[in-house]
């Protein structure tokens, strides 16, 4: 069924290469005390960091800084955040980077208004209300997880080995600066992982037997055949403004509540990745490469076998007048070409630093002790049985 929705996506978008010239009248609608977070270094290798520094001064801002946020962010850089927010009465918050730099900054945002530990914003047993968050203005540079333009953000804490998302309209940033030219710098391995995360969030929407809006169908189709389209020309041509320009749109919009809203949700390659990168902290995307195709593979008989047909012949252009089942195993054929052969993924956990030692407790997390509702319900034994696919 076509469930009720509402769409409201207020984030404003600056998307383009001559934009950052309104960065200091955007942070100042929100104050004069401004924290810049950013990661490894990254932004100050490619001069961005400058730029930013220039803005905020020019605009007569005050400026607090707090770098080393992690790929994979850990709680604990949350916390540094939240704490330095109260410490110096923080305005409003500038996310430079990537996901990773933008999600431990919404979690920053939500912990500086709060009393209590950040984590248990994420912890599945306390799940603490987001009922404010202070403003916070994201500049991207890496396309992959959307989350510039989403309400979620996935925090890990090494401590309790558990890689936990939460979603909230308080954590929407009130702008993003969308400059793909900041994106030339991502390494091809970067590139294929961020494009693999795009694919798989469009895939995790898109597989869904629900009767649904099918225009949103076809929207979705053309975002896949976008990023099928331009992420092996990003990687060959690092500084290609139209490819980069397109992954860097299609991220935003592969997740931003658009090509969901009326649908069930039904995620489940991404519950199951999180548990590989809480443990063994590989990136986001190669998990859901190689988890993608088995994914499919396993789900696969002829209750779903449709979705595939739709699947393989709109994305892919697989001959429909095949068999409905051939036609299916050309699609995750084609999907396993792309992720491992275009994009230069590795294929296999193995290949990745992942055996079999914690296949069951990866397992029983990523289904919440019960079921995953997704494409087709999974319990833990599927889950265990999808990973020890991915073994070769
Ligand atoms: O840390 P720095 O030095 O900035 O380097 C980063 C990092 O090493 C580098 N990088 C970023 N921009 C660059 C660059 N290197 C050169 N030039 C540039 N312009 O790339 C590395 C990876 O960065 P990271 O931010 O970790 O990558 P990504 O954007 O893929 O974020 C991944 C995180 O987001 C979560 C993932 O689970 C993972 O923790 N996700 C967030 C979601 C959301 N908010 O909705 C949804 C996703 O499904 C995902 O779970
Ligand atoms: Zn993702």
């Amino acid at each position: 069924m076509i469930h009720d929705f509402i769409y409201d996506i207020p984030v404003r978008v600056y998307f383009g290469c001559d934009h950052l010239k309104h960065l200091g009248a955007e942070l100042k609608k929100y104050g004069t005390r401004v924290l810049l977070t950013y990661g490894g270094g990254s932004i100050k290798r490619i001069g961005l960091y400058d730029r930013v520094v220039d803005e905020i001064r020019k605009a007569g801002l005050e400026l607090f800084e707090l770098s080393g946020i992690e790929p994979n962010p850990r709680i604990e850089s949350v916390r540094r955040g939240a704490q330095m927010c109260k410490d110096h009465k923080i305005d409003v918050l500038l996310a430079v980077g990537g996901g990773s730099t933008i999600d431990a900054t919404k979690f920053m945002a939500a912990g500086a208004c709060v009393d209590f530990d950040p984590w248990d914003f994420l912890d599945v047993t306390k799940q603490a209300p987001v009922k404010r968050a202070l403003p916070i203005v994201s500049i991207l540079t890496l396309s992959a997880t959307g989350s510039e333009m989403d309400t979620g953000g996935v925090i890990s804490n090494p401590e309790t080995q558990d890689k936990l998302g939460r979603l909230d309209p308080a954590l929407l940033p009130k702008a993003s600066f969308l400059d793909p030219t900041n994106t030339f710098t991502v390494s091809p391995y970067q590139t294929a992982c961020g494009s693999a995360d795009i694919m798989s969030h469009l895939i995790e929407v898109y597989f869904n037997m629900d009767q649904d809006l099918y225009m949103l169908d076809c929207f979705m189709e053309g975002m896949m055949k976008t990023v099928i389209r331009y992420a092996p020309v990003a990687m060959k041509e690092p500084d290609n403004y139209e490819a980069r320009a397109n992954l860097m749109w299609t991220s935003s919009w592969a997740i931003n509540g658009f090509v969901n809203a009326g649908k069930r949700q039904a995620w489940s390659c991404h519950p199951m990745e999180h548990e590989l990168s809480a443990i063994y902290d590989i990136t986001h995307g190669l998990g859901l490469a190689i988890l993608t195709p088995r994914w499919m593979e396993y789900c696969l008989d002829e209750s779903t076998v449709s979705k595939y047909v739709q699947f393989g012949t709109n994305v892919f252009g697989v001959n429909p007048s095949l068999e409905p089942m051939e036609i299916a195993k050309k699609a995750i054929s084609c999907m396993s070409d792309f992720f491992f052969n275009k994009l230069e993924l590795k294929r296999t956990l193995p290949e990745a630093g992942i055996d079999r030692t914690h296949f069951a407790v990866m397992a029983k997390k990523s289904v919440g002790g019960g079921t995953l509702p997704g494409f087709k319900p999974l319990n833990q034994q599927d889950v265990e049985n999808i990973y020890e696919m991915c073994m070769k």
